[in-house]
């Protein structure tokens, strides 16, 4: 089986910082959000790997390479304007040729392996199989209808949801799939949906079966999430690179990257990105920073960047 990592969007909910860091090379507990995609993909024996990029094409390159750091092999492919989900698997579909391949969304973080999934779907032979969880909030995510083992019908984040199932971000494909993206029609919100070209499946008589998952699952895509991921990562504890340099006391819960320079007086459950130049001179608590960064008073919910207008100086 191979493997497809969407990794094009702007990550623009987590603006200055994914201006100049791709939002799946942001780090998390210090490793970047893609290697626990490839950690999870290599449990299930996936190692040829498509990574679909957008703008950020050449830093994804430059940083990632041929993935032999990480014991996976990389291609990348470009998707060319953003249109959505369905859009974007379409470039790896040479990539793919007719094999078994398991969509991955590059932002979601998942607590647990999904290797009995991989293997039943790959069992079953049958077209595709999704996984769901139960969620307090469906209407934000593709909500399934399931019976017995198959999913039955679809719907791309329904104001009044049939079920509590999401889709979560993870869906294994035969080739059948390749034949239905064509045809698509753009969705209310102007995107080809994956969740509509699994509807096509269902409603051609294709197998579609549902893999409930129990685990842990967060996407990375808000200031709010990227924190709690990274909480989640790091036991709630602060964790500091060896590389970096850090003067003064660290509040609980802090992340501090690689060649990171911190002076705090207190900095608590925050993340500071590699390379960063912060002087805290008040408590700074739940912030993303990174640049340079000078603070003399109390920051809270906020992602801080030199030059993002956020900035005062001490
Ligand atoms: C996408 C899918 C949706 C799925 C979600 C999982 O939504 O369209 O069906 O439940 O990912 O994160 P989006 O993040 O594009 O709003």
């Amino acid at each position: 089986m191979k493997g497809v990592v969407l990794a094009a969007g702007k990550g623009t909910r987590l603006y200055p910082i994914t201006h100049s860091i791709p939002k799946p090379l942001l780090p998390l507990a210090n490793r970047p959000t893609l290697y626990y995609a490839f950690d999870r993909l290599k449990e299930m024996g996936v190692r040829d790997i498509c990574i679909v990029v957008g703008e950020m094409e050449q830093q994804m390159r430059d940083f990632l390479g041929d993935g032999s750091a990480q014991e996976v092999n990389l291609t990348f492919v470009r998707q060319t304007e953003p249109k959505g989900l369905a859009h974007a698997v379409g470039f790896a579909k040479n990539f793919v040729g007719g094999d078994p391949f398991v969509l991955y969304l590059g932002d979601a973080i998942y607590g647990s392996s999904f290797k009995s999934y991989a293997d039943r779907f790959l069992a079953s032979g049958c077209a595709n199989l999704n996984i769901v969880k139960a969620v307090d909030d469906p209407s934000r995510f593709g909500v399934a209808n399931v019976e017995g083992d198959r999913i039955v019908k679809l719907v791309e984040k329904p104001k009044n949801p049939e079920s509590n199932l999401a889709m979560a971000g993870m869906y294994f494909f035969g080739p059948q799939i390749w034949s239905v993206l064509p045809d698509l029609a753009p969705s209310a919100r102007g995107e080809y949906e994956i969740t509509d070209a699994i509807q096509v499946l269902i409603d051609q008589g294709q197998t579609v079966l549902a893999g409930v998952y129990d685990g842990v699952w967060f996407d990375t895509g808000t200031l709010d999430s990227f924190l709690e991921t990274s909480a989640f990562l790091t036991g709630g504890n602060s964790l500091v690179d060896p590389t970096a340099e850090v003067t003064g006391i660290l509040g609980k819960g802090a992340v501090i990257g690689e060649r990171a320079r911190l002076k705090c007086a207190s900095i608590t459950d925050s993340v500071v990105m590699p390379g960063a130049d912060v002087v805290v001179t008040g408590s700074i608590q739940h912030a993303i920073l990174a640049g340079r960064v000078r603070r003399d008073g109390s920051v809270e919910n906020q992602i801080l960047q030199e030059g993002s207008g956020v900035e005062v100086a001490s």
